[in-house]
């Protein structure tokens, strides 16, 4: 029983860590760049001035987890988090995990 438990767990985990969706693509994940590149850069080099981040060459995993924490108002929810309050409408526009795992495999993809 308590064996059942620990295997079911660790399904799950692997789940919830390898995201059990197909891998990001590329393509699909430009397309939707297109809207970010107005303040991380076309080039994903980020923009000091608008406060966002370099994107270009970050792990797929964390950019996901990210989009994923400001989608469900972990980041940029609180009216302190100013620049993360910029944010979060944007991953809004990521209707599903799997848009995020292809725009996450794009920006990996750009020269960091
Ligand atoms: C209106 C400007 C703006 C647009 C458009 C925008 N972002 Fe952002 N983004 C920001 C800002 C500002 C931050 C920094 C938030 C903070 O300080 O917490 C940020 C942070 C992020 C982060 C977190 C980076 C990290 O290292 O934690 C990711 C990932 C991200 N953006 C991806 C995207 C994606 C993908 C898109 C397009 C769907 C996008 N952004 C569109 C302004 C924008």
């Amino acid at each position: 029983m308590k064996l059942k438990t620990t295997l079911a767990a660790a399904a799950l985990i692997s789940l919830v860590s390898t995201g059990a969706m197909a891998a990001g693509d590329k393509a699909k994940g430009q397309a939707l760049y297109t809207t970010c590149a107005a303040c991380h850069g076309q080039n994903g080099e980020g923009q000091e001035a608008l406060n966002a981040p370099k994107l270009a060459g970050q792990e797929e995993w964390y950019v996901v987890r990210q989009l994923q924490n400001f989608k469900t108002g972990v980041r940029g929810a609180s009216p302190q988090d100013v620049f993360g309050m910029q944010m979060a409408p944007m991953s809004q526009l990521l209707t599903d995990d799997q848009a995020m795992e292809d725009v996450a495999a794009y920006v990996k993809s750009l020269a960091k």
